[in-house]
C-alpha cells in the first residue's frame, strides 16, 4: 500500500494509548465538543459512548467505489493512491486554486473528537476521529458574500477503483452542505482515527464528518471542494430524492420509505443485543437544532 503523508503529533504520539483515551475523552468533555450527544445525554446516551473497535470501524464500511459489500473496502481500498494528495477549492473563494493536502494541514490544528456514525441504513457507531474544522479550511480559501452552499467531489479513478465500472449512481460521488452547516464548529474534516492516519476504506487521506446527519453525507477521499450560490447536485438525492433528501438530518421521526429510523443497530453489539433508539440530530440537538429553525423537518429531510 502507499504510504500516507504522516499526521501532526497527537496526544497518542507522546502518551502511553490507554492513558490518551481518557485523556482524549476528558480533553473534548471539556471542549464541550460532545455536548449533549456523548457526555450529558443521560444513561441511554452514556450507554452509546463506548468507541467502536479499530477493527470494527475499518472492516464494517461503506465505500462503493470499492464494491457494496461491507467488507470489500476494506479488502480494496488499499488500490486508492493517497499520496501526493491535492483538492481544488474553487467557485466563489478568494483563493481558489489547488491546495496540496500537505499544505493544508500546516496550518490546521487537528484535533480528536468522538462522535456518533448513523448510517441512512440504520445502523450505527462511535468513531474517535482525528481532523480539522472545515470552518478552518473554508477561512483559509475565503469564502466570498454570496456563497452559499458548499459542494465536495470524491476522486474518481476507474483504475484504483473497481466499484465505479457499475453505473450505481453517478460518478463521481458528491455531496454538499448548506454554508452554515459547513462553517458549524462540529462539521470536521477527517485525517485520523484513534490517532493512527484515516484508512483508504474510511475516506483517505481526507473525508468529511458532519455527526448530525446520516452518514452518506459524510463524503469520503475529497478532491474538490465549490463554494455556490445555489444548492449543490448530490450523488444519492438524484439516485432518489424521495429516500435521500439534502439535508437528511438523522430524524427518529421521519421514516426512510422502506424501512423505520426509530431505531439503530449498534455495530459490535453483538448478535442479540437490543436496537438502540435513534436521537434527534442523532444526539447533537442542542449543538444543531437552532441551525433549522422554521423548517418543516418532515418536508425539507
Ligand atoms: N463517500 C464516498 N465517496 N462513497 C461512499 O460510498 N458512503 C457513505 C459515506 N461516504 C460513501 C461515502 C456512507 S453511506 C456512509 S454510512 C459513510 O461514508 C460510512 O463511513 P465509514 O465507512 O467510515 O463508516
Amino acid at each position: 500500500m502507499a504510504r500516507r503523508y504522516t499526521s501532526p503529533l497527537t496526544s497518542a504520539d507522546v502518551t502511553p494509548k490507554g492513558l490518551y483515551l481518557n485523556r482524549r475523552q476528558i480533553m473534548a468533555g471539556a471542549a464541550g465538543i460532545l455536548g449533549a450527544g456523548l457526555i450529558g445525554g443521560g444513561a441511554r446516551a452514556q450507554e452509546a459512548q463506548a468507541p467502536n473497535t479499530f477493527e470494527e470501524i475499518t472492516t464494517y464500511n461503506n465505500f462503493y467505489e470499492f464494491g457494496t459489500g461491507k467488507n470489500d473496502p476494506a479488502r480494496n481500498a488499499h488500490m486508492l493512491t493517497t499520496e501526493p494528495w491535492s483538492i481544488e477549492i474553487d467557485g466563489m473563494v478568494d483563493n481558489p486554486g489547488t491546495y496540496m493536502l500537505a499544505d493544508i494541514l500546516s496550518e490546521m490544528t487537528i484535533e480528536e473528537r468522538i462522535y456518533r456514525l448513523r448510517c441512512v441504513e440504520a445502523w450505527s457507531m462511535v468513531v474517535p476521529w482525528n481532523g480539522f474544522e472545515l470552518n478552518d479550511l473554508l477561512d483559509l480559501a475565503g469564502v466570498q458574500d454570496g456563497a452559499q452552499y458548499v459542494a465536495f467531489e470524491t476522486a474518481l479513478r476507474p483504475d484504483e477503483m473497481p466499484g465505479v465500472s457499475r453505473p450505481i449512481i453517478d460518478w463521481p460521488y458528491r455531496e454538499g452542505l448548506r454554508i452554515d452547516e459547513a462553517r458549524h464548529p462540529l462539521t470536521l474534516m477527517a485525517t485520523g482515527i484513534y490517532g493512527e492516519p484515516i484508512p483508504n476504506q474510511n475516506g483517505a487521506p481526507v473525508r468529511l464528518v458532519v455527526p448530525w446527519k446520516y452518514g452518506f453525507k459524510s463524503i469520503k477521499s475529497i478532491v474538490r471542494i465549490t463554494l455556490q450560490e445555489e444548492q449543490p447536485v448530490t450523488a444519492w438525492n438524484s439516485y432518489d430524492p424521495r429516500e435521500y433528501g439534502f439535508y437528511s438530518n438523522v430524524n427518529p421521526n421521519v421514516d426512510h420509505p422502506r424501512w423505520s429510523q426509530a431505531t439503530e443497530r449498534r455495530i459490535g453489539g453483538g448478535l442479540f443485543a437490543r436496537r438502540q433508539p435513534t436521537l434527534m440530530f442523532n444526539g447533537y440537538e442542542d449543538e444543531v437544532a437552532s441551525l433549522y429553525e422554521g423548517m418543516d423537518l418532515s418536508v425539507q429531510f
